[in-house]
């Protein structure tokens, strides 16, 4: 008799084509609570978040050893998929057959019980296997596709940028070392400097913190651009919202201006919520109940509203007659702090907020000079439950201010050529910002750290596989 092969979605997503079917399915056994008659298999194949009951009868002529698999073990079923017997169960497998194709040791860590966030955090290779982490990982998937199909329906061209690098984009100094010379092994001139022209690469290198630099040049060329993929950051931040290794989105647009970047810096953040209510809304179901209570409400009305916008001089202003005892008081010139950025996102404006028009001296050395000799045209975007979400400017066009801020900044304008040759070919308006992935994840998930919606976090003293 023939066994179709089917997925546990596609049985879910139609299961009045596979009434009474012969069907086969393989993958593993999350729970197995057996009795003398019937075995009741949790069962779940990658393909759907939830489980599948496989009922098998002691008929089985491997009945005693179906009764004793353990959980995550990988099985394949032959059996009929019907309408379930047991009240508000939906629909189960009735086994033919039940072939046990890998045993999982009894010392198997992932039991079907409760396990502490922090216990999981130190086996990433298994606690995929759990409920929460199958939701993470498909989310974050869904929501890397969602993020291209927003930028490729709108004409923008994706860039590779280069993930090893000889310059510092945010200057900021927070730069892992590329190298392939032993730790002593750096031969230096009679001066006592070393000699980096002896690296394979012939340079000083350096993973890469963002791909702006780059990505920025091909906007010269392809007018909108973005770039997504892996940056690094070798600041020693110990927060639930710091990686040394997270996945940065950066779009680039020409002809664009500061407003022009901060809407479709909401656009964008409203379509991905929007993807994740469309096209996963059974994990999205298990975060609102598990998670985070009142998460799909409270994405329900970001995607209707619009999202405020204010100068960081108004904000600092707020956080001053708050009356709110900050750790560190509020003051200009003094870069926001997580607590001042939540404040805003959660109790000034309880949405999305894009502060704008920081103090040159807090920020890169990239962006737009405002008039009053102060501040730029900066934007941060800050949500509720995470604080910054953005970060993005609108870029210096003019080459003889850009020049005069690389010189205050301490940059040397030999090593930035290329970023200094597009304001001397042919400069133009333009804009863009870097959307932290991990930190979109959270915010769309209601998960509270930054270690549990990347698979193998690198966080500071904290490298697993
Ligand atoms: O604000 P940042 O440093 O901006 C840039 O890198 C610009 N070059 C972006 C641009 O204009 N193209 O970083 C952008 C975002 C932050 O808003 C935050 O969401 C995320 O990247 N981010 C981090 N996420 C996790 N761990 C860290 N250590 C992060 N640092 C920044
Ligand atoms: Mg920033």
């Amino acid at each position: 008799m023939a066994y179709q092969e089917v997925s546990v979605k596609q049985l879910y997503r139609n299961p009045q084509q596979w009434l009474s079917k012969q069907v086969e399915l393989s993958g593993w056994l999350r729970q197995n609570r057996s009795q003398k008659e019937l075995a009741f298999i949790a069962f779940n194949d990658g393909s759907f978040y939830t489980n599948v009951q496989i009922v098998a009868p002691n008929t089985l002529s491997n009945f005693d050893t179906v009764a004793k698999v353990t959980t995550g073990s990988t099985i394949r079923v032959r059996g009929v998929f019907q309408e379930s017997t047991g009240a508000g169960q939906g629909h189960e497998i009735i086994a033919d057959q039940i072939e046990i194709l890998g045993l999982a040791d009894s010392s198997n860590p992932i039991q079907n019980k409760r396990h502490s966030m922090e216990f999981l955090r130190t086996i990433p290779h298994l606690r995929v296997r759990t409920n929460t982490f199958m939701a993470v990982f498909r989310v974050r998937s869904l929501l890397a596709h969602a993020i291209h199909s927003f930028f490729q329906d709108r004409g923008f061209v994706y860039v590779h940028t280069p993930i090893i690098t000889s310059a510092d984009a945010e200057g900021a100094g927070e730069m892992f070392r590329v190298t392939t010379i032993e730790p002593r092994g750096h031969k230096t001139d009679k001066q006592g400097n070393i000699k980096w022209q002896r690296e394979l690469l012939g340079k000083r290198t350096y993973l890469t913190v963002s791909g702006q630099l780059n990505v920025e040049t091909f906007c010269t060329a392809f007018r909108n651009v973005y770039t997504f993929g892996p940056t690094f950051r070798a600041e020693n931040s110990n927060t639930p919202r710091h990686a040394s290794e997270f996945w940065m989105i950066e779009p680039e647009i020409s002809f664009g201006d500061l407003n022009v970047n901060m809407d479709l810096a909401e656009d964008m953040t409203k379509f991905m919520i929007q993807y994740l209510l469309d096209h996963a809304s059974e994990e999205m179901d298990f975060f609102n109940t598990r998670i985070d209570t009142g998460l799909l409400l409270r994405l329900e009305n970001i995607v209707k509203s619009d999202f405020a916008r204010i100068t960081y001089t108004e904000a600092i202003d707020l956080l001053q007659k708050s009356g709110k005892n900050f750790e560190f008081p509020p003051e200009w010139g003094v870069d926001l702090q997580t607590e001042h950025e939540r404040f805003l996102a959660e109790e000034t404006f309880q949405k999305p907020v894009f502060v704008t028009d920081y103090p040159k001296t807090i920020k890169a050395f990239y962006m737009r000079r405002n008039e009053d000799g102060k501040t730029v045209r900066a934007m941060d975007m800050l949500v509720p439950g995470v604080g910054e979400l953005i970060g993005g400017s609108q870029r210096e066009e003019r080459l003889d201010v850009l020049l005069a801020s690389m010189e205050e900044n301490g940059i040397a304008p030999e090593e930035y050529k290329p970023y200094v040759d597009l304001r001397r070919f042919g400069t133009f308006e333009h804009s863009g910002f870097g959307l932290g992935f991990e930190r979109a994840m959270m915010y769309m998930t209601g998960m509270k750290n930054i270690r549990d919606v990347i698979p193998y976090p690198r966080t500071p003293k904290n490298v697993f596989f």
